[in-house]
């Protein structure tokens, strides 16, 4: 019995298209990998050297660097068989100048150290051009850095590093216009004595910190973006805040913060995202809100506050995201259908004695809250799952609303066209697939 050579034919074919398919399948992630991704590699101190595809390195020896910085940054662990000035440099993590005849840092980012290496006073020293410095998953030994570095820094960051921090230290860096401290134990009394000395402070983060103490009272007036979140600070919120009428950004969400919102908070003309949420505010939203022209993103949930929530919230023009779940808001919802479609994050769920008007707000809308009566009051106790509906609803039928759960909700959107195109891949494969059965089952039987 010998097979016919027409199915033969049509099998190689279809091989050549699977072939081409699986390759087409495999191409899009490795062009979309980014050069900053594709390294996988542990640490950014490792000498590059066994990994040649990626340097060309036409001029390894002669570095352009100040030969005492060089060696500093040798003793940093930090590669130096390419010249350190030439950009980009690996993973960004040195910038330098132009003077001549050597050149010098300007900014230097240390990620993922291995931890065997030492900050040395002498190699601190003679980096005393730094602008910024940067340590990523670096946790060295804190040293007292000398006096010429800290005159010339102007931005700090210390991110999961340097083991843990003293207000004390912190204090010392005191020409900085920018402070970034996350994810490190800073034992203070309080922010104040941190930032209290940095008179050109323009942006300061101490967040996940576990810092302790009372909000400043006093400020510098300058500071566009505060954010003191997931600490332990306590205490009201003083109203000598709301001088600041330069601030863009403030969190100071996760804190264990009392009392009420101050009644000029609306004085923050500036103000663009703010986040007071997870903390124990009491009170309620105070008027001098409605002035705010500026606010795009609004979280007062999980405190305490209570009163009818203002109608003047729908009038901020360029609000996108508004959560004031789980307080003890009461009274109707006073938003209509477009307000909310065209937020693109709104919750109010866990807030028992609030409820919507049925005959504006459809019950679609899932908002976790229950519909008023005639009174005004809530109608029945919420539907079932209500207090946390806000992440239910969003795998809900309703599609083209999102009620806003969290970040999940928002990275699960993004990651909609590739899941699609994997889906499309998968059928066009099994297609394939069928077609070869197919036409083999096609071969035997016509053989
Ligand atoms: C990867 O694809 C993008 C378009 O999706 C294109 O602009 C880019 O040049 C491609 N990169 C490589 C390395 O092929
Ligand atoms: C380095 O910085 C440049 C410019 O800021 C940026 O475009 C590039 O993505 C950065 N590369 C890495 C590896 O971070
Ligand atoms: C990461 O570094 C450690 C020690 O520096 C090494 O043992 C490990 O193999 C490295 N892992 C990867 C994925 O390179
Ligand atoms: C640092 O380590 C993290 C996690 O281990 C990794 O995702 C990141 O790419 C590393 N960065 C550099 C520059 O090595
Ligand atoms: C801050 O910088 C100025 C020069 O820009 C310098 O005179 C001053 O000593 C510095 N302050 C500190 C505390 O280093
Ligand atoms: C803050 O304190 C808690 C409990 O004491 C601890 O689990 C957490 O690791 C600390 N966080 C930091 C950044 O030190
Ligand atoms: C924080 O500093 C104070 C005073 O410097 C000290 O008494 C206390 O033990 C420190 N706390 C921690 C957790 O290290
Ligand atoms: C605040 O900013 C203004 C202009 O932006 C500047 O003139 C002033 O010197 C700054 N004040 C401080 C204390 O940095
Ligand atoms: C505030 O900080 C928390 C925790 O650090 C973060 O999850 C949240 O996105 C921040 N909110 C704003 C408005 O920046
Ligand atoms: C809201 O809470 C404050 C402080 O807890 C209280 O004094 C006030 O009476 C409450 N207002 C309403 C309308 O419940
Ligand atoms: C402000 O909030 C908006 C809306 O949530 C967000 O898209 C934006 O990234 C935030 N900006 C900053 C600086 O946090
Ligand atoms: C919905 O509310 C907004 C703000 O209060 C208002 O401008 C708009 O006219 C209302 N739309 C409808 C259809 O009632």
């Amino acid at each position: 019995m010998e097979p016919k050579p027409k199915p033969h034919f049509l099998l190689t074919i279809s091989f050549l298209l699977l072939t081409t398919a699986f390759s087409s399948l495999s191409s899009p992630p490795l062009n979309s990998s980014s050069p900053s991704l594709s390294p996988a590699k542990n640490s950014s101190l490792t000498p590059p050297s066994s990994s040649s595809p990626s340097s060309p390195s036409p001029s390894p020896s002669s570095s352009t660097l100040d030969p005492k910085q060089l060696r500093a940054l040798q003793s940093l662990n930090i590669p130096t068989t390419r010249d350190p000035c030439v950009q980009p440099s690996l993973h960004n993590a040195t910038l330098c100048d132009n003077s001549k005849p050597f050149k010098h840092l300007l900014s230097l980012r240390l990620i993922n150290c291995s931890d065997d290496i030492s900050l040395s006073i002498t190699a601190l020293k003679s980096l005393y051009t730094l602008q910024d410095l940067e340590f990523i998953n670096c946790p060295v030994t804190p040293v007292h850095f000398p006096p010429e570095l800290v005159a010339s820094l102007r931005s700090f960051t210390c991110i999961k590093s340097l083991k843990k921090l003293t207000g004390v230290w912190l204090k010392n860096l005191a020409n900085l216009t920018e402070l970034t401290v996350s994810g490190v134990t800073v034992n203070a009394s309080g922010p104040s004595i941190i930032v209290g000395s940095m008179e050109k402070l323009r942006s300061v983060t101490i967040s996940h910190a576990n810092l302790t103490g009372f909000l400043p009272k006093r400020w510098h007036l300058n500071l566009t973006r505060i954010d003191l979140s997931a600490n332990q600070l306590r205490g009201k919120i003083p109203s000598s805040l709301t001088l600041l009428g330069d601030l863009e950004m403030l969190n100071l969400s996760s804190n264990s913060i009392s009392g009420e919102i101050p009644t000029s908070f609306g004085d923050l003309l500036s103000l663009q995202n703010v986040s007071l949420a997870s903390n124990s505010l009491s009170g309620s939203i105070p008027d001098s809100m409605s002035a705010m022209p500026g606010l795009v993103h609004l979280d007062l949930s999980s405190n305490l506050l209570n009163g009818t929530i203002p109608k003047f919230l729908s009038e901020l023009k360029d609000l996108k995201y508004l959560n004031l779940a789980n307080n003890n808001f009461k009274g109707v919802l006073p938003f209509n259908m477009s307000f909310i479609k065209r937020l693109e994050v709104f919750k109010v769920g866990g807030n028992s004695d609030l409820c919507y008007n049925h005959s504006v707000l459809s019950s679609k809308l899932k908002l976790g809250i229950a519909p008023c009566d005639k009174h005004g009051l809530p109608l029945s106790p919420p539907p079932a799952r209500s207090s946390d509906s806000s992440d239910d609803s969003s795998s809900s039928d309703d599609s083209d609303y999102n009620d806003g759960s969290d970040e999940s909700n928002h990275s699960s959107n993004h990651h909609h066209g590739p899941n699609k195109v994997v889906l499309g891949v998968a059928i066009g494969l099994s297609s394939i697939v069928f077609l070869i059965i197919f036409l083999i089952l096609l071969s035997k039987w016509c053989g």
